[in-house]
């Protein structure tokens, strides 16, 4: 079954020339990456599955994150705070009464529309539906998810699924600052779900209503709030850059006046070429928050040694896991006419190659026996499972080795290993390098030492 264009994003449409897209969707689907949620009931809008290759690149991505941003520094702790909260911590945040979008109703097809969506637009005041201008004036709908906690649905049980995870950690300010005797300038991050009933979900997993963020919020005393500042932009930047991203493709873009959000002094976007739009769009923001959260939840803080006392200032990297990921899918992609193999079947046809970094690429290595018979196989299967010791391997037996070369380089697989007739007699295989097609022949001893030279360096 294919995905319903309608289901992937009504504004996809907008952009007619958009085949990088609709490939890369499709090989999503095909190998694994990417579902659409309850496909079989005809998906949910907003919502997504990621399958067994799409958790393991989702987990690099997170992996690489959580190492550079937490673990290799000794100044960020990490936080893993629940979803549901006390909803008054939506009330102080500001969130109940302002986390909201503009819409407009159409009085005549009910449907109803984000103004921001199409105000810019030649012909505005007119139903992107029916085309009726007979229309509402802009109402606001706030775009947190409601529940209820416990068996009694009214105000005093009102929950709210968070809408980012920064909230949580503002209000473990104190506990964790404690528990970890910790002074500012120091960090408190965390990586997880968020939810935002988006208006108009679409361009795949670009905006969802259920997504993941990986954020950082990082107390300064004010008069630091600038070099600090500084250095997250660049952190971020660096970040994925590191990872592969080709620079031509990012961008950073300053917010102005209005776009600034009502607690950010200065918020830098990283920006994305994505294929969809206008190209350029918003992959991450670093924002300086000042002390607008702190101060929301009463919460202040006095230096034990110099007894100096302020709010701190944050400063918030806030990046989508989502996003990210299919910035790394849409930069790796890369399509060959004709192929690159040497096998004559392959010849002719187009060959597709993720060229995801090693660190994030879902399998790290491919074993790939050139016979099903025992004397290979079992030898072969040998080494699959030493190798499973250090890394995500897949061993694929099946079909022409031109065939499984071209599997491999469809999911990114960065080093396929063969075990052919030979390799019992000289205890040596041959590995294939996915992006210079190399192959190099390398005694068996000494294959785990090789793949951590070339995969752990
Ligand atoms: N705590 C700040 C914050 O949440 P944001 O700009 O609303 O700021 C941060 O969100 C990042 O989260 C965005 O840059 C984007 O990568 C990701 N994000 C936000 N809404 C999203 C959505 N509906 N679907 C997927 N990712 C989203």
């Amino acid at each position: 079954m294919q995905y319903n264009r309608y289901n992937i994003s009504i504004f996809m449409e907008k952009k007619q020339e958009n085949t990088k897209m609709e490939k890369l969707i499709s090989l999503c689907k095909r190998r694994g990456f990417i579902f659409q949620s309850a496909e079989v009931y005809g998906g949910l809008q907003g919502f997504w599955d990621y399958g067994p290759l799409g958790v393991e690149l989702k987990n690099n991505i997170k992996k690489v994150w959580w190492k550079k941003f937490v673990q290799q520094r000794d100044d960020v702790v990490g936080l893993d705070s629940s979803i549901i909260t006390n909803s008054t911590v939506w009330k102080n945040s500001g969130h109940v009464q302002g986390f909201s979008d503009k819409l407009v109703e159409c009085k005549k097809c009910h449907q109803r529309f984000k103004e921001a969506d199409f105000s810019n637009e030649p012909g505005f005041l007119k139903c992107p539906y029916c085309q009726s201008d007979d229309l509402t004036k802009p109402k606001d709908f706030n775009t947190m998810f409601k529940t209820f906690v416990g068996p009694t649905e009214d105000t005093a049980s009102t929950a709210y699924l968070r809408p980012e995870t920064a909230q949580n950690i503002f209000v473990q300010f104190d506990n964790i600052r404690q528990s970890m005797r910790k002074k500012v300038p120091f960090g408190i991050a965390q990586i997880g779900k968020a939810f935002r009933n988006e208006i108009t979900p679409g361009n795949f997993i670009f905006r969802s209503r259920e997504f993941e963020q990986m954020e950082l919020e990082f107390f300064v005393n004010p008069k630091d709030d600038k070099k600090y500042f500084k250095e997250f932009v660049d952190a971020s930047y660096n970040f994925f850059i590191d990872l592969g991203i080709k620079k031509e493709n990012i961008r950073k873009y300053e917010q102005k006046g209005k776009e600034l959000a009502h607690y950010s002094k200065e918020t830098i976007d990283l920006e994305y070429n994505f294929p969809f739009d206008k190209g350029f769009a918003e992959l991450m923001g670093i924002a300086n928050r000042t002390d607008y959260d702190l101060k929301a939840h009463g919460i202040t803080y006095k230096d034990d040694v110099d007894k100096e006392e302020f709010v701190p200032y944050v400063i918030e990297p806030s990046a989508g896991v989502d996003r990210a990921m299919l910035a790394f899918l849409l930069d790796a992609y890369e399509e060959i006419d004709g192929g690159r193999s040497t096998t004559t079947e392959s010849n002719k046809e187009k060959e597709m190659v993720l060229k995801l970094h090693k660190d994030l690429a879902p399998y790290k290595v491919a074993i790939l026996p050139l016979s099903k018979k025992e004397e290979v196989s079992g030898s072969a299967k040998d080494l699959y499972k030493e190798l499973q010791k250090y890394w995500m391997v897949a061993y694929d037996d099946a079909s022409s080795i031109g065939r499984r070369y071209r599997r491999q380089d469809e999911i990114g697989t960065p080093y396929c290993v063969t075990y052919d007739f030979d390799s019992n007699d000289d205890k040596k295989v041959t590995v294939r390098d996915r992006d210079t097609m190399e192959q190099e022949r390398i005694s068996v001893d000494e294959l785990v030492n090789y793949l951590k030279h070339k995969l752990d360096s």
